[in-house]
């Protein structure tokens, strides 16, 4: 029988009360797929950074490396500066892990009301490049506190970042509707993405059979609000993606409702699988928080390991629970927390 050694990390705020619940669900769909999951728990993050000063300890990265993948909440309290987060732990492990490809995928919820008039099927997911662009944190400020002050931050796009993101969203959409539509703004940043526009052509001309177009970043919000059908595969740069899948979460009715996955294709590292959202400090300690992007990462999480059919088996289960009414305050509902949980282990 298979087993997988999965860290957990549920970081901060609602992670505290969705990643229990998450992981109550692989455990039951691992006992009926059999397989079974080990897991590992680990306190880190900024309540963690509080105690210690830090938001892992030293031998963090070591440690993680050696499972088979990493089940993530979110990081962040109010009272910790919200610069260190990414920096001390998300941006460390996508980073160190070569998890290169974040995973975000959109779709319809049946029984869930979306803010979009239009009734048409959605059914999308963003590809968005995880560890170069605009996130790189390359830059400094001089004389902050000075009438000559200024701040520069670099985006830095490799020809190999940009290669290998681009490789992934197209091999994707092979196994989907054969589509790609890349993101970019190089009408204006002139350096950074046109070099970006024309590698991601470049490589499109290895997959003549996938249909491959261009929107730019502003239009695309546009069009993921008034026809947010037309897009199968949207690849996407690191902070473009970042801002994309909000509205992602959005459209599908909450931010609570996205999963996604950092994955590091070439499985030299374990990939890390948290809902798309961050720690709402706004809602925490409440049990009202919503849980199913957590539980669909989990999904992601069976996914990558090879589980497909369990995998299917909790989207199955998911949608089976919001059609039938069992929607968090978020979805104008009353179900808590744990009563989605529980409702999704009744549907397995
Ligand atoms: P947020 O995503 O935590 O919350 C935004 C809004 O969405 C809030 O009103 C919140 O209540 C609501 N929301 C989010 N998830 C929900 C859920 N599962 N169910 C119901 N409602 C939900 O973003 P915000 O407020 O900008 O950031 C809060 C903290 O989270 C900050 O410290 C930020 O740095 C951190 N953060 C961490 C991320 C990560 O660990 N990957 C990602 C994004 C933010
Ligand atoms: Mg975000």
């Amino acid at each position: 029988m298979n087993n997988y050694n999965i860290a957990v990390v549920p970081g901060d705020g609602i992670g505290n009360e969705i990643v229990p619940e998450g992981i109550k669900v692989l455990e039951v769909v691992a006992q009926k797929h059999g397989f079974t999951i080990s897991t590992t728990h680990f306190d880190w993050g900024a309540g963690y950074y509080i105690k210690n000063g830090e938001f892992l300890p030293k031998d963090g990265l070591d440690t993680l490396k050696q499972f088979d993948a990493i089940y993530f909440g979110s990081v962040g309290l109010p009272e910790v500066d919200d610069t260190l987060p990414a920096k001390d732990y998300t941006f460390k492990v996508r980073t160190h892990f070569d998890q290169y490809v974040n995973y975000r995928p959109v779709r319809t919820y049946p029984g869930v009301q979306r803010p979009l008039r239009s009734e048409k099927h959605i059914d999308f997911v963003i590809i968005r490049e995880n560890t170069e662009g605009e996130f790189v944190q390359v830059g400094d400020q001089y004389l902050p506190d000075s009438e000559n002050g200024m701040g520069v931050d670099t985006s830095i796009f490799t020809r190999k970042g940009i290669e290998r993101i681009a490789h992934y969203a197209f091999k994707l959409a092979r196994t989907r509707r054969k589509k790609v539509t890349h993101i970019t703004k190089s009408n204006t940043l002139i350096n950074s993405l046109t070099y970006w526009d024309r590698v991601i052509k470049e490589i499109a001309q290895q997959y003549p059979d996938i249909e491959h177009d261009q929107m730019y970043i502003d239009n695309s919000t546009a069009n993921f609000v008034l026809k947010p059908e037309i897009f199968d595969v949207v690849l996407t740069t690191n902070l473009f993606g970042d801002i994309l899948s909000d509205l992602g979460g959005a459209v599908m009715g909450s931010l609570g409702l996205g999963g996604s996955g950092n994955i590091n294709p070439e499985k030299e590292f374990p990939s890390m699988f948290e809902p798309i959202h961050g720690s709402a400090p706004d809602i925490a300690g409440k049990n009202i928080a919503n849980p199913y992007g957590q539980i669909w990462s989990g999904a992601l999480l069976l996914e990558h390991l090879g589980e497909t059919k369990a995998a299917n088996n909790i989207m199955q289960a998911i949608d089976t629970s919001t059609q039938q009414g069992i929607l968090t305050v978020d979805l104008g509902g009353n179900a808590s927390t744990s009563d989605v949980a529980d409702a999704v282990i009744k549907n397995l």
